[in-house]
């Protein structure tokens, strides 16, 4: 049984090292101490500079056993980092902690249970465990915190040591895909800093913005479709970033062009439109799956459902003598360039832009509902319409 669990661990570790986007590793990994321990609920946190922030928060009883289907995804809680939260007093001992009942904290502990949560949302905390994430260099990056240990007929239970040290094992193990993934947004969000010297108003927020809609429209329509829950996982690891990237290409067009107060004139608007050839160059050579991706993306974000959008096929995208021809149409186009299509231009009304001012919500609704069918593939438009309170929270977390 024991040996067993350890193997499991182990696999479960080996995908973890596949990951590159450090929300689908946050996601997964809490999901996975979770399921170690049969834990109801948890969360996990990051720590930076002198606070943790709420990264993912999961409750089977709030929110259902779908490893995707949280709201409070993107809430932005933090707490600061002192011995008076556990999650703070764990932070700066660096050891795991086991409390039996949160509500009957030893008066004498330095730390205390923040109720507010279970008095916000009816849940009952009962038993806890709370493990740092440590790197190699012994550096605390984050903690994961799980609650509510049960046993095989769902009553819940204390966690055990067993518990305890095979969370710390995988912990451990967890910590190193985490700072990796850390790095690759970082130089991901380096890569985004750079086109937005040139591109102001194109900010880091933004591109947030699409890639985490762009993942949860996708997510929506996948499990619509049955797509297998393993292909989901990857594949909104992989196009959370290469979403963030859909208009790197901008870099490449003339400041006169993209800074421009007014409206761009009909030349001008031709040279904007091989930001999407620019940007897919960056990506083309290389050939992991997540260039891949890239490609698509930067390459056919401005296609339409109805065959009128830019820049068409494009036999050669390294001929110097480009020529943007007859659209791409239907399901010709990439389905993950569709879901960005949809995503870039909801997020381009709602904001204000140097040529534009933001549009009011309902005006924005409108005119996606005006162009499912037309600009937007009509199935994602449903998907998106049922999501609503998530892009609203997304909104939220990046503002
Ligand atoms: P962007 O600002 O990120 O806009 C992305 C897409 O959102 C646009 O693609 C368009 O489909 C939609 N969109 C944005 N603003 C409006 C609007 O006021 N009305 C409508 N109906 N749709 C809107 P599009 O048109 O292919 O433009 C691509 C990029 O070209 C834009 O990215 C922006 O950087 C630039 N651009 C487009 N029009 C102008 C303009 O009049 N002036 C300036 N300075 N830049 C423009
Ligand atoms: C909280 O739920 O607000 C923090 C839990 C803790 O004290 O670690
Ligand atoms: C614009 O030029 O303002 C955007 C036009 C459009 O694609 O709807
Ligand atoms: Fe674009
Ligand atoms: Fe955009």
């Amino acid at each position: 049984m024991k040996k067993k669990t350890i193997i499991d661990i182990l696999k479960v570790i080996e995908d973890l090292s596949h990951i590159k986007d450090i929300d689908s590793l946050l996601e997964s990994v809490l999901y996975e101490a979770r399921k170690i321990t049969n834990a109801d609920a948890g969360s996990i946190f990051l720590k930076s500079e002198n606070h943790l922030t709420f990264e993912y928060v999961q409750n089977d009883t709030l929110y259902g056993t779908e490893e995707n289907s949280n709201d409070y995804l993107y809430s932005k809680r933090k707490i600061f980092i002192d011995n008076k939260s556990i999650a703070g007093y764990v932070t700066q001992t660096k050891k795991p902690l086991v409390i039996n009942n949160v509500y009957k904290i030893d008066k004498k502990s330095p730390y205390s249970f923040n109720k507010s949560f279970d008095a916000k949302s009816s849940y009952h905390t009962g038993s806890m465990l709370t493990v740092p994430l440590i790197t190699s260099r012994e550096k605390v990056i984050g903690v994961i915190q799980i609650i509510n240990a049960k046993n095989y007929r769902g009553k819940i239970i204390s966690f055990t040591k067993d518990d305890e040290f095979l969370v710390s094992l995988f912990a451990a193990q967890a910590a190193v895909a985490v700072e990796k993934a850390l790095m690759t947004r970082e130089i991901i969000l380096r890569m985004i800093k750079i086109a937005e010297l040139r591109d102001p108003l194109e900010t880091g927020v933004h591109v947030n913005r699409v890639g985490a809609i762009s993942v949860e429209i996708y997510k929506k329509w996948a499990v619509k479709e049955g797509i297998p829950k393993k292909e989901i996982t990857r594949n909104k690891d992989i196009l959370r970033i290469a979403a963030m990237l859909h208009d790197v290409g901008k870099v490449a067009i003339s400041d006169v062009i993209l800074k421009k107060k007014g409206k761009l004139n009909e030349m001008e608007f031709e040279m904007m439109k091989f930001h999407t050839v620019h940007g897919a160059r960056l990506f083309k050579d290389s050939n992991s799956e997540w260039d891949d991706m890239a490609v698509d993306i930067t390459l056919n974000h401005h296609e339409k459902w109805d065959g009128t959008g830019y820049p068409g096929n494009i036999k050669n995208i390294y001929n110097d003598n480009l020529k943007i021809m007859p659209g791409k149409k239907g399901t010709e186009i990439p389905l993950f360039a569709r879901i960005v299509a949809l995503a870039d231009v909801y997020d381009a009304l709602m904001s204000s832009r140097l040529y534009k001012r933001s549009w009011p919500e309902d005006r924005v609704l409108k005119l996606i509902e005006k162009e499912s069918g037309k600009h937007f593939d009509p199935n994602l438009v449903e998907v998106f319409f049922d999501i609503q309170k998530i892009i609203t929270s997304i909104r939220e977390k990046y503002n």
